[in-house]
Parts: structure tokens; sequence; C-alpha cells
């Protein structure tokens, strides 16, 4: 059905393994994005959530985008709304606004630069303004913060999986797994990156996985990724931090739906033209800085 359609399944980390197995690429949002821009094909099956799809249609308007569960959203890209950008604008107007790519179309188009987990650092200080707005990830601001001279002003959003991970859950971990390095995303609370090894995007962690001399990690992040790490890096033991730890949102395709998306090319993703024309200079201006200040690098060592 796939080559029937002309399509491409792009499918994030967190998505079930048996998606995952049918996707042409398996990847973080920033490395999705750019596939986005890179596919032949006529059809984009996004195994994902709405902002991710959205992106994609942002960047490829002359494609048929398809998000196959069309309820699975992001509550945290629900915690900002346009009008509140424009307020904090007139609030701060030499600060500088950057929207992690988790959030609606409409924000990225008031908007001034997107960012991914794997590159915000990078993007923070690629930037101009001394004053940076941050939305709308508190954790995720945070995090930069620690990077930069500038001074952050975070929005009070957050991931409500990466939220409820506790510095009570890691201290547990390295008790449980004394010989494991401990990886986390930049969307936990700052006590659990603190204790953490290393902080990295979703694919971030695979990369670092791999590479590491260490045989066992346990991870701080949506357990969906353990798929990839355990195909990508046999041999090794990965443990979750938290079995709590899953996007009930990013667990709403299956492959029926996945299916049926291809055989109808519904549920279609669009994004209004003056929006996505907005929007899309945003997330262009992220995908133009130089690929080597947008690698998933940055990380702590304590
Ligand atoms: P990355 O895969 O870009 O690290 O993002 C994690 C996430 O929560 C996406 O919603
Ligand atoms: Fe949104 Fe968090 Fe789910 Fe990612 S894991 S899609 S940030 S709710």
């Amino acid at each position: 059905m796939k080559e029937e359609r002309d399509a491409v399944i792009l499918a994030h980390n967190y998505q079930i393994p048996a998606v995952q197995e049918v996707a042409d690429l398996v990847g973080d949002s920033l490395e999705l994005a750019r596939a986005a821009t890179k596919v032949d094909a006529g059809v984009i099956v996004f195994a994902g959530v709405d902002f991710m799809a959205e992106t994609a249609a942002i960047l490829s308007p002359a494609k048929t985008v398809v998000l196959p569960a069309a309820d699975a959203c992001c509550p945290m890209a629900e915690m900002v709304v346009p009008g509140e950008v424009r307020v904090l604008r007139e609030r701060f107007p030499e600060a500088a606004v950057v929207a992690y790519v988790n959030t609606s179309a409409a924000v990225k188009a008031e908007s001034d630069i997107c960012c991914t987990s794997a590159n915000a650092v990078a993007v923070v200080n690629s930037l101009d303004a001394d004053e940076v707005i941050f939305l709308p990830d508190r954790n995720l601001g945070r995090y930069v913060a620690r990077f930069t001279k500038k001074e952050i002003l975070p929005w009070d959003g957050y991931c409500i999986v990466h939220d409820r991970m506790t510095a009570g859950d890691v201290e547990e971990a390295r008790r449980a797994h004394p010989d494991a390095e401990v990886l986390v995303h930049p969307e936990c609370r700052p006590g659990v990156i603190d204790l953490a090894d290393h902080v990295f995007s979703t694919s971030g962690m695979v990369r670092h996985a791999c590479a590491s001399p260490c045989r066992e990690f346990v991870i701080g992040t949506e357990v969906g990724l353990l798929h990839q790490l355990e195909k990508k890096c046999p041999g090794k033991v990965f443990y979750p931090l938290s079995n709590r730890a899953v996007c009930v949102n990013m667990k709403k395709t299956d492959l029926a739906k996945v299916l049926a998306a291809l055989e109808r090319l519904e549920p279609r993703v669009t994004v209004p033209a003056e929006t996505a024309a907005r929007a899309r200079v945003a997330i262009q201006r992220m995908l133009d800085l130089p690929v080597g200040v947008s690698r998933p690098s940055t990380s702590l060592t304590f």
C-alpha cells in the first residue's frame, strides 16, 4: 500500500515497536523535520503527534501529509496560544522568541525561530538578542539557561510525561543499577538533570548509547525509545527511569490506523497558507543553522 500510494512513513522514536518497524525513518523531532524537506514521495504518513505532522505540512506544502491517529496531540504544545506570545512581545520588545517545535503552527508563526531538544542551546546562542522568550517548555528553557549568557524567560509549560520523573526516581535507579549510565531528556525537571550523567534528545541517546563503552543505561524519557536502543545497540541493557513515562498520545497510532491512513489518505493535516508561510520562516531559520551546531551533543557530566 505504501508503494501504491507513493508514500513514506516517518515515525517518532516513541511510537509502538510495530509502527517503528514499518517506518522508512524513525527519529527525533529534528531528524523528522529535516526528512520532511527531503522526501521524494508525494505522501508523508506521519506516525507521531499533530505538531510534527503540521511541521511536515508546512515544510512540504505540495505533499499530502496524513496523521494516522487524528487525535494524537501534544498537551505541552497546547499550553501556549498565539495571543499569549503577542502579549509577551509587547512586554519584552527587545527579546527574541524561540518556539520549541512542540507548539502549534499558529504559535510558530508568532515566533522568530524554532528549536528542538537536539539543538535548543545552539539555536539560542545563535541569536543576536540578549533576552530570549522560550516557549513553551519551562524545563527545556531552564536547561538551555545553563549554557548561555542570555537571559531566558521561560514560559510555564511542561511535558506531562517527562515532568513526572523525579530526582527520587534517579536515586532509586542508581541504587538498582549502580554500573549504568543515566541518560535523560532535557524536558525533565532540573533536579533530574542535576543527577543525570548526560542529557540528550531521543536520537542523541541512541547515538550516545551505541558509542559508549558502558553496557547498561537508565533511560529518562518516554519508554518507546527502548525499542530503538535495543535494536541499534545489541548486547547492551536498558532500564526505563520510570515505567510511568508513557505518552498516551504517541501510543494512539497502531498498524491498523497506518494502513487505513494509506488507503484513504486521511486524516489529512493542512495548515492555512498565511500561517504556514510565517511558521515556515521560523522553522527554516532553525534548519538553516550549520549542521554542526544542530547536532544533539550537549551533555552534562557530574
Ligand atoms: P525529541 O525526539 O526531539 O528528543 O523530542 C521528544 C519529544 O517529547 C517529542 O514530543
Ligand atoms: Fe508532548 Fe511529552 Fe508526549 Fe512529547 S512525550 S508528545 S512532549 S506530551
